[in-house]
């Protein structure tokens, strides 16, 4: 493992305080990281509270173990938060008080060349964030065919280019490293724009090898399970392709956004809205922690009584 770089929390102080209604509740960070979230929920909880920290990422869980594990109120849960309420135990389903979602990407994992998310470090078109199993993003340059390619690019990078980078990415297969892949796709743009759409294909081909979007939504349906009514599901966000899912589902439960009425006409809505606005970070935190420029936070409670 490379020597692991800690991650700069986004949005720790608003996201926390969102996040604890209950200082003895049982809480899940979803997205444990280097734990820099996880450590600032302990600091606000009591002696009978309970963190269960989740992350995929097997790096991620040797790096936070060293300092976390010392600490009797945290328990590291090892898995994709896909399968969230796989992976919490059934006695706690119905008696969560919060659930934290810091989604994206480390520090570490984007700085690790050999993780191979970064087209600024020469590395494998890996960028797999859990175990090593499943597509990865050297097949997914080198195997998918043009069509698959630039739907991907299109619709998960928002890279208007799309055909062309998908033609160009085809014409020079085999693809090896991320700076071979960044290499091609700068040969077709042009404009001053062209680190900006480079970047938004690797997120492309980064949200296909994870499948973070329908991995998200079945986190966010499988939260309701988990939640007691009043507990909180706090997500920041980082593109606006899942912005827009929890935006969704936080107005109305569903991902199309669409808030279905009763016999009475009374709308339905399974979360309450805590923060009707979007909270982003300031420009002091932007300043020292660039990596928070695109970060969103949105807060929900599960409705129902107590
Ligand atoms: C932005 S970082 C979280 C940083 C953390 N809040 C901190 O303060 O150190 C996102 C983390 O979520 C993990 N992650 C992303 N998608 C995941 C998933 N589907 N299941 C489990 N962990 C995931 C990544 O491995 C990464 O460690």
């Amino acid at each position: 493992m490379a020597d692991y770089i800690p991650h700069i929390p986004v949005l720790l102080d608003a996201s926390v305080e969102f996040l604890i209604t209950n200082r003895s509740g049982i809480y899940i960070d979803a997205t444990l990281g280097s734990g820099g979230h996880s450590t600032e929920i302990l600091k606000n909880l009591n002696d009978d509270a309970l963190l269960l920290g989740v992350d995929q990422d097997y790096e991620a869980h040797e790096a936070a173990q060293e300092f976390l594990s010392k600490d009797k109120r945290f328990r590291p849960v090892k898995g994709n938060f896909g399968y969230l309420s796989t992976l919490i135990p059934d006695k706690y389903h119905g008696k969560i008080a919060g659930i934290l979602f810091d989604l994206g990407i480390s520090t570490h994992q984007i700085k690790d060349p050999a993780r191979g998310f970064s087209f600024q470090h020469d590395g494998p078109l890996d960028m797999r964030m859990g175990d090593l199993s499943g597509v990865s993003a050297y097949e997914v340059v080198n195997e998918y065919d043009y069509e698959k390619l630039r739907d991907i690019i299109y619709h998960y990078g928002e890279e208007r280019l799309s055909r062309q980078i998908a033609a160009e990415i085809i014409k020079n297969r085999p693809i090896e490293s991320t700076l071979d892949l960044r290499r091609v796709i700068e040969s077709v743009l042009y404009g001053r724009y062209i680190i900006k759409s480079v970047a938004r294909v690797f997120q492309a081909i980064r949200i296909e090898v994870n499948r973070e979007l329908e991995v998200l939504k079945s986190a966010l349906s499988q939260s309701m399970e988990l939640l007691m009514p009043g507990g909180r599901i706090v997500a920041i966000s980082y593109h606006s392709l899942e912005d827009r899912i929890i935006k969704n589902f936080f107005r109305s439960g569903n991902f199309e956004g669409n808030i279905e009425k009763d016999f009475y006409g009374n709308a339905i809505q399974p979360l309450k809205l805590i923060s009707r606005q979007i909270i982003t970070p300031s420009d002091e935190e932007i300043k020292r922690n660039p990596a928070a420029r695109s970060a969103k936070l949105r807060v929900a409670e599960k409705a129902g009584e107590e």
